[in-house]
């Protein structure tokens, strides 16, 4: 038995409140950079900033949507750098996305869009200016999304570094944490497959997936390598070697929604985050949804696609069905009129959508398949028709249909008849709310809401030092080992020196047999 001395057993106490009382971290300082003008990325991570600063820590934001009300324990640094392409709060004209139906074209123009962003925002004066300063952050918090150019703040303030995916896992995101994406039964992000996939598709998914890492890396990481040591100094290390130092990497995804996959621990799903307590909604449209007795049908191209845009012929197919429909129709509609409007047709310019989807008589939701849409759907078990553009749009709503709560409407197929037969598809077939309802029971069945899932696991990097234990040994191999090559490549070469030799040993001899056979013929 261990002896202990009085003066170590008055002191035992002491050092069991030491040890149990987590780090004081109370006063973490942040560091969020949102370098993207797509507004939904901000929209997902808002509640999650305002939840820190409410619980003490110090935020500092870096994006191009500053608060328009003052929070407390919130600073913005506000983006105003003009990137191409479109500018934050406006939309971009449908027509215009149409160009981006091949998903290989939607990685070009994601990787170029990134290269762009790291070229004109490390010249922006307020990054500049925070590249230059002595500030300290004890945490960094970066979007993986289309450039790591970002990476050496938290290099730079030495701090830790967590990574946020606002969309399913991108391909190259995996490594950094030593991440499993076997593309035999993980589909990336433009695979439009729920995870079952026959040999054709499965063939498809893993060259695009090797191909897309690939495209990242030479369009991407490499130009952004160059300018990253232009600004933040030529002894920057790598940004692949940066990426790999990510403590914990949260992810918009649920695996009741895109398909099951293996997760290390340091990267959690955080799907739903954005999903907040039940708002009341404005009178009006309260009034509205409340007096619809047949039903509402809620249409929204999200954010980003100016509904507006829509070419006249496919606005008429939409307003000649639901003219034939008994329910009514709230659209989100940005302009002033809408030529042609049914009497159940009602326009807002906007929508808090989530709030409307909750409401019980909203039975169907015609969407673009966008992230945060696609969530609140699931959330609110809504039946959804969609009508896919762009990026992960096709995969969202394979997900949906997968689950037997949605359908889609393909943009180049929109006739009145098309909208009329989805629509009926989803409103008369029972399956459709049954799965909806079904798959939001499952959304929902978690021990902790998404939103303290995300703060318990960043405060847990945080009271552990960057929980390096949470780290697996995947990512400090090679690539070729980590997809076994070397190994492979032993295997096969040893077999092959065993073949030859055993065939060189057969010939010597058989050899050996037949020369005084040959010799007596003669
Ligand atoms: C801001 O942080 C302090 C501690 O640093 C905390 O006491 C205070 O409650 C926070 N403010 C808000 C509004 O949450
Ligand atoms: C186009 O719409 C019609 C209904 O009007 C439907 O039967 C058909 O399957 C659709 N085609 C495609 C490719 O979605
Ligand atoms: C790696 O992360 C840790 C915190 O988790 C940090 O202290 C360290 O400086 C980082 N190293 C590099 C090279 O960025």
């Amino acid at each position: 038995m261990m002896v202990i001395s009085a003066a170590q057993r008055s002191f035992l106490p002491v050092l069991l409140v030491i040890l149990l009382v987590p780090e004081d971290i109370s006063c973490a300082r942040f560091l969020v950079i949102l370098p993207t003008v797509v507004k939904s990325h901000f929209i997902m991570l808002e509640p999650y900033i305002k939840a820190l600063a409410g619980r003490g820590h110090e935020m500092v934001v870096v994006s191009h949507f500053p608060q328009k009300q003052p929070v407390s324990n919130y600073t913005d640094i506000v983006l105003d750098a003009s990137l191409k392409g479109y500018r934050s709060g406006t939309g971009i004209a449908i027509e215009q996305v149409l160009s981006f139906k091949f998903p290989i074209l939607n990685v070009f123009s994601l990787a170029k869009y990134g290269v762009h962003t790291c070229e004109t925002l490390l010249n922006h004066p307020p990054v500049n200016e925070l590249i230059k300063s002595d500030e300290k952050f004890d945490i960094v918090v970066n979007c993986i999304f289309h450039t790591e150019c970002f990476l050496p703040f938290a290099y730079k303030f030495k701090a830790i570094s967590i990574g946020v995916s606002t969309s399913v896992l991108m391909p190259w995101a995996n490594y950094r944490m030593g991440n499993p994406d076997n593309p035999s039964y993980i589909p990336n992000l433009f695979t439009p497959s729920p995870g079952k996939m026959n040999f054709v598709e499965r063939t498809v998914n893993a060259v695009t997936t090797v191909l897309y890492k690939a495209m990242y890396y030479f369009m991407s990481d490499c130009p952004a390598q160059k300018l990253v040591r232009q600004y933040f100094g030529q002894d920057t290390p790598d940004l692949a070697d940066l990426a790999r130092n990510t403590s914990l990497v949260l992810v918009n995804t649920h695996f009741s929604l895109n398909s099951p996959r293996p997760l290390v621990p340091g990267v959690v799903e955080i799907g739903g985050i954005h999903i907040t307590r039940p708002k009341p909604l404005p009178k009006h449209l309260q009034d509205f949804l409340d007096g619809a007795h047949q039903g509402v049908i809620y249409f929204s191209l999200g954010s980003v696609l100016q509904a507006e845009t829509l070419p006249d012929d496919k606005r008429d197919a939409f307003l000649q069905a639901f003219s034939q429909l008994p329910q009514k129709v709230l659209w989100k509609w940005e302009a002033d009129t809408l030529p042609g409007q049914p009497k159940n047709v009602r326009t807002e310019k906007w929508c808090p959508q989530v709030d409307i989807l909750r409401h019980p008589n909203v039975l169907a939701f015609i969407s673009h398949g966008g992230l945060l849409g696609t969530l609140e759907a699931t959330y609110n078990g809504v039946p959804v028709v969609g009508i896919p553009f762009f990026g992960d749009q096709r995969n969202n709503l394979a997900n949906l249909a997968a689950r037997g709560m949605g359908i889609i409407l393909e943009y180049s197929n929109i006739t009145k008849q098309s909208v009329l037969e989805a629509l009926h598809t989803v409103l008369d077939q029972p399956s459709y709310r049954e799965n909806a309802r079904c798959t939001a029971h499952i959304f929902r069945d978690r021990p902790q809401s998404a939103l303290d899932t995300a703060i318990f696991w960043t405060e847990y990097v945080i009271r552990h030092g960057g929980a390096p234990h949470l780290r697996t040994a995947g990512v400090e191999l090679a690539w070729y080992q980590y997809v076994l090559l070397d190994v492979i490549a032993f295997i096969l070469g040893t077999i092959l020196i065993f073949v030859f030799a055993v065939r060189k040993l057969f010939r010597l001899l058989c050899s050996t047999r037949k020369v005084p056979k040959k010799k007596k013929q003669q």
